[in-house]
């Protein structure tokens, strides 16, 4: 099944710039909200968006006009839905709306079109009910998406695989990063991770143990260079598992992840196995390939004054 024709529903942070992608990839998009000045803003924005882009060359100027064309502003979802292949729901996150919006398109859409929530962190599977549930999807986006080439895709327990494969495919046509999870999980794996720093950094302000710009300074000079390069998992392999051993064990909590691996003599970087395999290179040159990333990235963050504020 091609994807030709796409509805984007909620035409705010995440549904204008979501139709801005599909658009720019020569997919036709209808973008409906229930507020007219939400999608008068949201015409404004995608022009916007698109000029910044093309300073950087990743839009060419002349296709500009031709990418806002493809993009139809409306207030009816009935109409909207007419011949659409995919939906992408992008309105509020409030169960109530998802439900009623959900039960709207299972009435105007045809039974084939695949139904896709950007929700970020409900479980639309037990929130929505829908005619042929195997063609409903989450597609998680991150703003902007414009820009952020990541994108989850989550199963529920009745989404189809080719629901899911066909998702994959898209998102890769969009020129944007598919990551499927193995299975449904709350907030999924980034807004996960990212709500598990929210808690500590909320822990940090309010005992006072630094302000907002010291925490942001101390995080900007050090995991801000290294995770675009190893990652929240890879890093682990170069601090050493037998010292992550060591150090969550003073704490009294043995992870069986860790455990196993140090047990079977996999370090990290220091014995070329840990998370990671690193096949027959030796320690020396898996850390100067590293290094080489980290000097890179820290000389571009320099350029672009990074370490300042925005
Ligand atoms: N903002 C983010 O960074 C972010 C990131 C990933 C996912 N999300 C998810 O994307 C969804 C949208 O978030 P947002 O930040 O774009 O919200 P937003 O408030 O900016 O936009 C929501 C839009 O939905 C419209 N709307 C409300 N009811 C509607 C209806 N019945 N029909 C059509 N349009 C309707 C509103 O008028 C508004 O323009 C949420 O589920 C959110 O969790 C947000």
């Amino acid at each position: 099944m091609e994807i030709k024709k796409v509805l984007v529903v909620g035409a705010g942070t995440m549904g204008h710039s979501i139709a801005q992608v599909y658009a720019t990839a020569g997919i036709e998009v209808n973008l409906i909200d229930i507020n007219e000045d939400s999608l008068n803003r949201a015409m404004i924005l995608i022009k916007s968006n698109l000029n910044t882009l093309a300073e950087f060359e990743r839009v060419k100027k002349n296709e500009i006009s031709n990418i806002l064309n493809r993009i139809n502003p409306s207030t009816n979802l009935k109409d909207a839905a007419q011949g659409v292949d995919l939906v992408v729901e992008a309105v509020s996150e409030v169960p109530d709306l998802k439900e009623k919006v959900f039960s709207q398109l299972d009435e105007f859409c045809s039974e084939n079109t695949i139904l896709a929530s950007n929700t970020s962190s409900l479980d639309i599977f037990k929130i929505v009910k829908v005619k042929k549930p195997e063609r409903l999807v989450i597609q998680h986006w991150f703003a902007p998406p414009h820009i952020i080439p990541l994108v989850e895709i989550v199963a529920g327990r009745k989404t189809s695989k080719d629901t899911v494969e066909l998702s994959v495919k898209l998102i890769e046509r969009l020129g944007k990063k598919p990551v499927v999870l193995k299975k449904y999980i709350d907030s999924f794996i980034v807004n996960r991770i990212q709500n598990a720093i929210s808690g500590v950094v909320f822990e940090l302000l309010l005992r006072r143990i630094a302000t907002p710009e010291m925490i942001d300074v101390a995080i900007k000079h050090s995991l801000g260079i290294r995770l675009p390069i190893v990652g929240v998992v890879q890093t682990m392999d170069f601090t050493g598992l037998d010292l992550i051993s060591d150090i969550t064990k003073s704490k009294g909590i043995e992870i069986s992840l860790i455990k196993n691996r140090v047990d079977q003599g996999h370090l990290g970087a220091k014995t070329s196995k840990g998370f990671y395999d690193y096949g027959n290179m030796s320690e020396e040159e898996i850390l100067r390939k590293r290094d080489r990333q980290y000097l890179k990235i820290l000389s571009h963050l320099e350029k672009i004054d990074a370490f300042e504020p925005i």
